[in-house]
């Protein structure tokens, strides 16, 4: 069975995009890191007849992401896909400021949180699937990454950060059989119809999996 990773793990996207995958053959290992709410999650999935671990780590913590994708090796062989989709808690204190309130201290916060977390997972499993000749990584930011949103002005310049380096990725990767693609998501999760709910969005995930067709989908539900 083929293996996807899902880091940053939650009950929102992280869980919609494991049952999408999940229905279709895939393990799933889960990486976040609350365990009792992992714990809760691969219930969910198991009895959804999924199979599925975690594997807990923080994303701002290097060495624990790699033992947790080393350990989802080891437990169910190669990676196929990762998928990656932290969002902080309110509590982690990842504060959003404007543009004139950026500081050195704050993007740094973010930078840690959405671009060097990624990087340290992405070049866990790259080496791999490079050498497999097969692989998929998905990333997903907010619309931030894309387009200014004054609101989110620390925010952004990580996102956009993450989001140049995922489609630099793409062209480079495009004939080594590794697929890399960034969702950027305008939507509020859960906030209204059918098209904010992440059982929906997460079918987006298997098709860009399945047909490799773009390096970016914007996915706009505002
Ligand atoms: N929610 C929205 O309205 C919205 C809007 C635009 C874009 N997005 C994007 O959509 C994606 C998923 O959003 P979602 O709200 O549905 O989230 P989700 O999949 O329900 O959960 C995300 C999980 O990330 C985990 N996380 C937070 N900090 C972490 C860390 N330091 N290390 C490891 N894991 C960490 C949290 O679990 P732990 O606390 O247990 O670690 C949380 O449960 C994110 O990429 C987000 O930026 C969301």
């Amino acid at each position: 069975m083929p293996t996807i990773v899902i880091i940053g793990a939650g009950p929102g996207l992280g869980l919609s995009i494991a049952k999408v995958f999940g229905r279709r053959d895939f393990t799933v290992a889960l990486i976040s890191r609350d365990r009792d709410k992992l714990d809760g999650l691969v219930k969910r999935l198991t009895a959804a007849g999924v199979t599925a671990a975690s594997f807990a780590a923080d994303i701002t913590d290097h060495a624990s992401v790699a033992a947790a994708l080393d350990d989802t090796k080891q437990r169910f062989g190669a990676i196929d896909v990762l998928e990656h989709s932290p969002a902080p808690r309110a509590a982690d204190e990842l504060a959003l400021v404007g543009p004139l309130d950026v500081t050195v201290d704050n993007v740094q916060a973010q930078l840690d949180f959405s671009v060097h977390g990624a990087i340290t997972a992405i070049q866990r499993v790259l080496p791999d699937m490079v050498a497999r000749g097969n692989g998929t990584i998905l990333v997903t930011t907010g619309a931030s990454s894309v387009a200014p949103v004054p609101m989110m002005g620390n925010v952004g310049i990580a996102g956009a950060a993450l989001r140049n380096w995922v489609l630099n990725l793409n062209q480079v990767l495009a004939d080594k059989g590794v697929y890399v693609a960034h969702v950027p998501l305008a939507v509020w999760i859960g906030s209204g119809g059918p098209e904010t709910q992440p059982d929906t969005i997460a079918e987006l995930y298997w098709d860009l999996y399945t047909t490799r067709r773009e390096a970016e989908h914007p996915y706009n539900a505002l």
